[in-house]
């Protein structure tokens, strides 16, 4: 072997060590490029070396250049080998950049709450939904003959200070009690009729109990031998599914010019339980509702015979049993949309 040859030899071993080092050094796909360019590229390390294999002489030519070749694969599977963990760890280091923690909490959208006097329309509802009565609802705006007429109350009739109206235009009137819905109800169908009216009411007045819109829902059975027994069985069925199963309830006669004879029906105190406080003013008692049996005028007005038929019928205010439900002392709290109000419930 030529002496030539023998100081390729060298210095291929030295080239060996030099690129190993530099390409461990190696971790960027730019720098895999500038390392390929200084070691294989047109004017690399290598490309030079196997140029002056020319200058050799021509029997040392062919180990030389296979020493040369060799070195060159060499470099190239080191590189292609480099290149893929460069490539790997690139990944690697954009997945962990990329990582969400599926463990972390979400951000919740705070729900809202039922408004009150939705919760308890909602019992109200199921109650009598669960007898069998149908829902039904009428008009906010009213005609006069609806909401007072039809319901035994004449033009001029005394009984009409019982309820401070907010007359419109013409003869419209808003309602000032969902008493008018059992007239539409009972214009529309024929008996058996079992209904129960939840809506919107509206009277001039306003205080700590008295709002100008509130709320009513109206109660009415009418079928063959309905009597003033099934009236104070289901109302007081009715008391004790919403204020408790051993709430005393009492009927006490009162006057409506649509129901004879009409009742009022208290329950005990649902704060003292009857022994007397502030909000049942010492009474014990806690008037709840309306009712009586359906006046003959107005079962003969929407054309039953009253003969034929009788029934009774009820109307509650809502916010009052919210507020005996609840132990809340200001009606206008339903009405403000304070939600450090609303969220307690
Ligand atoms: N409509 C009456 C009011 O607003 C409440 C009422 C009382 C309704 C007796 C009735 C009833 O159906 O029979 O004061």
């Amino acid at each position: 072997m030529g002496d030539e040859v023998v100081t390729l030899r060298d210095e291929v071993l030295r080239l060996t060590r030099e690129y190993t080092g530099a390409l461990a050094a190696v971790s960027t796909e730019e720098a895999l490029e500038e390392f390929r360019i200084q070691w294989l590229g047109r004017k690399g390390k290598v490309t030079q070396l196997l140029r002056k294999l020319g200058t050799l002489p021509p029997e040392e030519r062919p180990a030389a250049g296979q020493l040369l070749n060799r070195l060159r694969e060499e470099i190239e599977t080191a590189l292609a080998e480099r290149t893929r963990v460069v490539a790997a760890a690139a990944q690697e280091a954009r997945i962990r950049a990329e990582r969400l923690d599926l463990t972390l909490p979400g951000r919740r959208q705070p729900l809202g709450h039922l408004h009150p006097i939705t919760l308890v329309l909602g019992e109200i509802k199921r109650f009598f939904m669960g007898l069998g009565y149908e829902v039904v609802e009428g008009p906010e705006v009213e005609t006069d003959y609806y909401n007072f007429q039809a319901l035994n109350v004449p033009k001029d009739h005394p009984a009409r200070d019982m309820q401070a109206t907010f007359y419109l235009a013409g003869e419209l009137v808003l309602r000032t009690q969902t008493s008018p819905v059992q007239i539409r109800t009972m214009e529309a169908r024929q008996p058996p009729v079992r209904i129960i009216a939840p809506g919107k009411v509206y009277r001039n007045d306003a205080d700590v109990t008295h709002s100008p819109m509130f709320h009513q829902v109206e109660g009415l059975v009418v079928d063959r031998g309905i009597r003033f027994s099934d009236l104070k069985g289901t109302l007081a069925a009715f008391a004790r599914a919403l204020f408790g199963e051993d709430r005393a309830v009492r009927f006490r006669p009162s006057y409506f010019p649509f129901t004879e004879p009409s009742a009022e029906m208290d329950v005990s105190c649902v704060i003292c339980g009857g022994r007397g406080c502030r909000v049942c003013k010492g009474e014990g008692w806690l008037e709840i509702l309306g009712a009586g049996m359906v006046h003959p005028r107005v079962l003969e007005m929407v054309g039953y015979d009253p003969e034929e038929v009788s029934g009774f019928a009820f109307g509650l205010g809502v916010e009052r049993v919210v507020m005996l439900r609840y132990g809340i002392d200001d009606i206008r709290l339903f009405f403000e949309n304070d939600r450090r109000f609303l969220a307690q419930f």
